[in-house]
C-alpha cells in the first residue's frame, strides 16, 4: 500500500494522548506523516504513548501536563512549537468520568470533570492559538452524545461535554477569520476504551448499549481516527463549527417514540 503523507510537515498537539481513542488518533496523524506531540498527567503513560506512536511515523514527543494548569499547557505547546514550528493540529481529549448519580456526587467531584473536559478543553485551544498556523490550523475537541441527550448518572459529563459543543462554536466563530478552523467529533460508544469499560462494565450491559445503536456494534477506535484525519486534512477546508457525530447512528432518535410503540430495546 502507498506510504499516507495527508499530513506531511504537519505538527499535531494531542491532550489527553496516553491512551484510548486520543492515542488512535495520534498514531493516525503520525502514520500519515505528522510530527506528534502528546500531553497527559502521567509521565510514564505519556512517555510509553510517545514511543507507541514513534512506530507508526517519525519520533513522538510526550510530555506530562495537566490540562487543568494553563501553564503547564501552555510550556508545552511553547516546546512544541519551539521543536517544530506553528501547530498546525491539535486535538483536545482529556477526560475524566465515573458513574454517580447527582446526589452520589460531590461539589468536588462535579467540579473535577467540568475542570478535566471543559476548562482543560478551553485551556489547550486557547493557550494553541498563539502557536498555530494561520491560516489553517484545525483545531478539534473530543465531545459526546450526553452534550445533547440528558444520561442518567452523568449529570458531569453532560454539562461538560454540552459546554464544549458550545465552546467549539464559539471558537469557530471567533477564529474563522483568521483562517482557524475549530470543530468537535462525538464518538459514540467505543471499544475496548476505558470510558465504555467505565460505563458498560458487563456483557449485559454492553449488549443494552449496542441494542441502541442503528448499526448494533461498538465504534472503534480507528474509526474515530479517520474522522480526526479528515478533520485536519484539506478535504475538510470548508467545515468549521461542526459537531461531527461517529456514532453509528446513536444521536438519530430519542428512544421515546420507539418505547411508546413498544419498539426497540
Ligand atoms: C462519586 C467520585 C467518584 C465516583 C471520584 N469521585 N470518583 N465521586 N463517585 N465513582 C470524586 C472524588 O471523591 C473527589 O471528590 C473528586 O471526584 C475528585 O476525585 P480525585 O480522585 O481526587 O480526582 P482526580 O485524581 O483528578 O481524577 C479524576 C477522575 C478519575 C475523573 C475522578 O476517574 C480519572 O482520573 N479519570 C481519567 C480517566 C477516565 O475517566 N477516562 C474515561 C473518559 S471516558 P471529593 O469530594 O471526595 O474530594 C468519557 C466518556 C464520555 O469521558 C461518554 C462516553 C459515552
Ligand atoms: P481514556 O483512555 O481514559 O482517555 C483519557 C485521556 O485523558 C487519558 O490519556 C488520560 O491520561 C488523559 N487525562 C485525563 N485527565 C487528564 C488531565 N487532567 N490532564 C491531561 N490529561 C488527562 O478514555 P477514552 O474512553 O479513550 O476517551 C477519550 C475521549 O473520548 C474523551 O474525551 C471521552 O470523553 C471521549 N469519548 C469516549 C467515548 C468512549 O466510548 N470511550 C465515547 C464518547 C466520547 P492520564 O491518565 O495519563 O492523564
Amino acid at each position: 500500500m502507498a506510504q499516507d503523507t495527508q499530513l506531511a510537515g504537519k505538527t499535531a498537539f494531542v491532550a489527553g494522548g496516553s491512551s484510548g481513542i486520543n492515542l488512535g488518533i495520534a498514531k493516525r496523524f503520525a502514520a500519515a506523516g505528522a510530527n506528534v506531540v502528546l500531553i497527559s498527567r502521567s509521565q510514564e503513560k505519556i512517555e510509553a504513548a510517545a514511543k507507541e506512536v514513534s512506530t507508526f511515523g517519525k519520533p513522538a514527543i510526550g510530555i506530562a501536563a495537566d490540562v487543568r494548569d494553563y501553564a503547564a499547557v501552555e510550556a508545552a505547546l511553547k516546546r512544541t512549537f519551539d521543536e517544530f514550528g506553528p501547530i498546525d493540529i491539535v486535538l483536545s481529549g482529556a477526560a475524566g468520568n465515573f458513574v454517580a448519580p447527582a446526589l452520589g456526587m460531590s461539589a468536588n467531584g462535579f467540579k473535577t470533570v467540568v475542570d478535566i473536559d471543559l476548562i482543560g478543553t478551553f485551556n489547550v485551544l486557547r493557550a494553541s492559538f498563539e502557536f498555530l498556523r494561520k491560516p489553517g490550523a484545525s483545531l478539534i475537541s473530543i465531545t459526546a452524545g450526553q452534550a445533547t441527550r440528558a444520561s442518567m448518572f452523568q449529570a458531569h459529563v453532560c454539562a461538560a461535554k454540552a459546554g464544549i459543543n458550545m465552546l467549539t462554536q464559539c471558537l469557530a466563530l471567533e477564529w474563522g477569520p483568521a483562517g482557524v478552523r475549530v470543530n468537535a467529533i462525538s464518538p459514540g460508544p467505543i471499544a475496548d476504551t476505558e470510558g465504555m469499560a467505565r460505563l458498560a462494565s458487563t456483557p449485559e450491559a454492553e449488549a443494552r448499549v449496542k441494542s441502541r445503536v442503528p448499526l448494533r456494534r461498538y465504534g472503534t477506535k480507528d474509526e474515530i481516527a479517520d474522522a480526526a484525519l479528515f478533520l485536519s486534512s484539506d478535504a475538510a477546508r470548508y467545515i468549521n463549527g461542526a459537531i461531527l457525530p461517529v456514532d453509528g447512528g446513536s444521536g438519530c432518535g430519542d428512544g421515546a417514540g420507539d418505547a411508546l410503540l413498544g419498539l426497540g430495546a
